[in-house]
């Protein structure tokens, strides 16, 4: 090795070094990578998921600690059937809940969610089931197993209307209904907010200059806090195709 190799390698180690240096002071050993947000807790509100059964499929990461402490180990979610709901209030508004509970598998496309009937009486929610939307409410800390919605501008994809129309029938229908009217099974409990919008005469407030990047936009980032969710698990070419379809029922592509 000639000397000016020997003073580069031996400089290479020095910032090596100072690197893993940095990494160690800067770290805080008493927390893992990923800190889950600090989450306030309501016992009572929290009484209401324990005894309407949420917690048998569900987890809470922010509230894991809080929910074993009160009410016992499954209560943490050892073992969710489903989703984690860590940071969930900052996504849906509560009527989505709702029609959520009453038909599951209308808002989002094969859930595997059993309606949850113990929460209504007559097609509004008893004590019960208001308790465990506000519960839901509360739960605004972001955690680590559940993604965010994204967000920011998003360019549309080519897309093609014909398989566009069939994804509207399995996740979009539910809520706007088949021809785009506003009137699937779901959209019945959207009454707190606004309801489904009626593509098919026009409806969408977002379109600015861009119909296309607008409608895909929405179909990527979903519209937190009110009852349209974001298709952010889709593929782009799926959202695409989707987006194709609803310019169509909008009349925006005749
Ligand atoms: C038998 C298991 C089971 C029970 C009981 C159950 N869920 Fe679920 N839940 C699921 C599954 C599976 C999903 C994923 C499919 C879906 O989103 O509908 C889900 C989804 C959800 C979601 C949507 C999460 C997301 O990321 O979009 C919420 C909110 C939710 N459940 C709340 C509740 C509440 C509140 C209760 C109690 C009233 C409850 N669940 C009872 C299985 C269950
Ligand atoms: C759980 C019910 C629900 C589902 C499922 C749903 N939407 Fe929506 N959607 C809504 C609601 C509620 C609004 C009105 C939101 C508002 O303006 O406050 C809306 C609004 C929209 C808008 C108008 C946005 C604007 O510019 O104002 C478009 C476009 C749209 N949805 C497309 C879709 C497509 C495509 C799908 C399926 C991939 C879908 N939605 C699935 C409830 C739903």
């Amino acid at each position: 090795m000639s000397n000016a190799q020997a003073y580069v390698a031996a400089g290479l180690v020095g910032l090596a070094a100072l690197i893993l240096l940095v990494a160690w002071l800067t770290a805080d050993p008493a927390e893992p990578d990923l800190q889950p947000g600090k989450q306030a807790f309501d016992r009572a509100l929290a009484q209401a998921y324990v005894d309407a059964g949420c917690w048998q499929c569900h987890s809470i990461q922010t509230l894991r600690e809080e929910l074993a402490e009160n009410f016992g180990r499954p209560a943490a979610g050892e073992l969710p059937l489903g989703p984690d709901l860590s940071g969930i209030a900052t996504q849906y508004h509560p009527d989505w809940h709702v029609a959520h509970f009453a038909v599951p598998d209308q808002v989002v496309h094969g859930s595997q969610m059993p309606a949850q009937r113990h929460l209504f009486e007559g097609d509004k929610l008893n004590e019960l089931g208001r308790n465990v939307v506000k519960f839901l409410m509360t739960l605004d800390a972001p955690g680590t197993l559940r993604k965010p919605w994204p967000t920011g501008d998003h360019k549309a994809p080519v897309g093609n209307a014909e398989s566009g129309r069939a994804l509207f029938a399995q996740h979009c229908a539910g809520c706007h209904g088949d021809a785009g009217l506003g009137e699937g099974p779901a959209a019945h409990w959207f009454v707190g907010t606004r309801p489904p919008a009626k593509l098919a005469q026009g409806e969408a407030y977002r379109l600015g200059n861009n119909p296309g990047d607008s409608v895909y936009a929405t179909l990527t980032n979903g519209l937190p806090g009110t009852g349209m969710p974001s298709f952010h698990e889709l593929s782009d070419q799926q959202r695409a195709n989707l987006t194709e379809h609803v310019l169509e029922l909008l009349g925006k592509r005749e």
